[in-house]
This record gives C-alpha cells, structure tokens and sequence, in this order.
C-alpha cells in the first residue's frame, strides 16, 4: 500500500537526500506535497532549495509551498555554518524554473488532512515543528485525522549537537515540539541517537559517485561539504545522514530498533532549552507520563546505505 505523506522540511543537504529517497520510491511512497520551514537557512532559501531538490529528482508536477517564517515564539536560530550560506551548499544547482504553490504551507496540510480519508496521511517532519504545531494549533481538527508523524529530531544519549543538550531542530522551536509531542497523535521520532549511526564514510559516498547519474553526483557533492563540519567536531569519518532516516524508516521498518517511551522537551531553562527528555527506562508513572513517543535507537546503517543508493540510482 503506498504511504500517503507530507515532508515538512528545511533543506539543508541531509533533507534534500531525504527527499530524493522519497521521490525515488512512487511505488512505495506517494509523496503529497513538499512544505518548507525556517530552520537551517531562513525561509526564502528553504522554500528556493525545496524545489531545486525537486528540479534534480525530475518529479517536477510536485507541489511544494512556503510554511512559516520564524518558530512559534523564540527568534530564529540557523545553521549556515554547517549548511553554507546557500543551504545547500556543495554541488553548483541552477535557479529553480518550477514555481511554489501560492498557497501557505501550514492550510495546505490542513487542507490535504480534512480533504483525505483520515488517518491516511503521515506528515513527516525534517526540520523544526513549527509549521505542524501552528496547523494543529489553527485546525484542532486535523490532530485526530493525522495518521502518524516521522520525524527527525531530539537526542538523548547522543546528548545535544546545537547546545550540550539540544538537537537542533527541537532547540529551534521548543514550543512546537512540546505542542507535538503533547497532541496524541502517533509519532516516531528518529533522534540523533540512531542518526549518528549512518555516517557518510568515504566508502558509501563513494559507491553513491559511481552510480553513474547526476542525482548519484550532487548527493555526492551534497555530503562532501555537508559532512566536514561534523567531521571537525566529532573526528568521525563521514558526517550523520540525518533527515533520509525518516523515510529509510517509512520503507524498511525492520531496519530499526527502538521503543514506546515518555518524551518531553524542556521549553523553559536556558541551560538545557530543548532538550528531549527521554524516558527510556520507564522510570516515570504511566499515567503522568505517556508513553507517547516510539523512539528508535538503533539502524541497520549497511542495510540503510544499501536502499539509499538502490533508490537514487533510479533517478536522473
Ligand atoms: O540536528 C539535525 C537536524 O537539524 C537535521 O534535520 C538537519 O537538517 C538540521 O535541520
Ligand atoms: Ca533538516
């Protein structure tokens, strides 16, 4: 049955992979609409960058929009420094020719939630949760129609990459993850924990160069300059491919390992703002603390890397 889904994102090189594994799956993956979000790089690069990754997967007819500008209520953080000015940094990409919809990001997931059969639709967060949390906010409604949300997001053993304690696109927009994660609805949320465990290694971007096509290329160019900032920090050979674990997790399932636990996010301190809390002995009482949240510690990386490069080679 072919997943009907949303991807909220804010490329950034990790969500332009994403997205393309998403695109190079129709018959797994029917990828409704594309909703851009500030986080990496502000909104006018994310929205640009969206359909520049959309121009390189050659599924051109896809919708994408513009969502919000700036988190629920804190100012906005961004991430050139990892990402590069452009966001997207690394390979030389034309100025899209495909067009943004008009419509906003955040009525357009409302909208396609009230227009579908409900619980058919996974929205799949790559970036901050601000445009999720501003339509569930907007649309009450729609959190009951809302057949799942994978994200990428959070960190607990991991610990932080933007503070000591914070993974960034929950630091980002703390209010929106906490509204999320309060909401009920069934979320999946792939943290750094398991993210950090599918490194970019010279040798898989190196069998992704020799696949032979032009995505094969630019994903390689992508994670070349992607890669050398966490390089820098954590001595690694490679970099986490962090957002294209969402929807690795969406077509192979069996590739994680992970459990139902109680998650929360610091929304208050300045020392530990965003943190995700996560429970995962089971420590707190069930009824004051919902086990709200399947929070997935570990991938098969090989099996991750194997489908990774399968699926891009079935693009331009
Ligand atoms: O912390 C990693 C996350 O922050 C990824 O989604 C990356 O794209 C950035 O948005
Ligand atoms: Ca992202």
């Amino acid at each position: 049955m072919r997943q009907k889904i949303i991807i909220d994102t804010d490329p950034g090189q990790d969500d332009a992979i994403a997205i393309l594994l998403a695109l190079a799956s129709p018959k797994k993956i029917d990828v409704l609409g594309i909703v851009a979000v500030a986080g990496n790089v502000p909104l006018n690069l994310a929205k640009k960058n969206a359909l520049k990754v959309v121009e390189i997967s050659g599924f051109l007819d896809t919708k994408v929009f513009a969502g919000c500008d700036r988190p629920l209520k804190r100012k906005l953080v961004t991430a050139e420094n990892v990402h590069g000015k452009t966001g997207l940094d690394g390979p030389d990409l034309p100025e899209p020719k495909i067009k943004l919809q008009k419509q906003h990001g955040v009525d357009y997931i409302i909208e396609a939630l009230r227009s579908h059969k409900t619980k058919t639709i996974t929205l799949c967060p790559l970036g901050p949760l601000t445009n999720i949390a501003t339509a569930m906010q907007q649309a009450p409604d729609i959190i009951g129609r809302i057949k799942q949300i994978v994200l990428m997001g959070g960190a607990y053993f991991e610990v932080g990459n933007v503070t000591p304690s914070a993974e960034f696109n929950i630091y980002v927009d703390p209010d929106a993850a906490d509204f999320v994660l309060r909401s009920g609805v069934p979320i999946t949320m792939l943290p750094l924990d398991v993210t950090h465990q599918v490194l970019t290694t010279q040798k898989r971007i190196k069998k992704i160069k020799n696949i032979g096509n032009e995505t094969g290329k630019i994903v390689s160019q992508m994670t070349v300059f992607f890669e050398r900032f966490d390089e820098a920090k954590y001595g690694s050979d490679g970099a986490p491919l962090h957002d294209p674990c969402v929807i690795a997790y969406l077509l192979k399932p069996k590739l994680f390992e992970g459990r139902q636990v109680n998650v929360q996010i610091e929304t208050k301190s300045k020392l530990t703002l965003g943190m995700s809390v996560v429970d995962y002995w089971g420590i707190t009482d069930i009824k004051t603390h919902p086990r709200n949240v399947n929070f997935i510690r570990n991938v098969n990386a090989k099996g991750f890397y194997k489908l990774l490069t399968k699926r891009l080679a079935l693009l331009p």
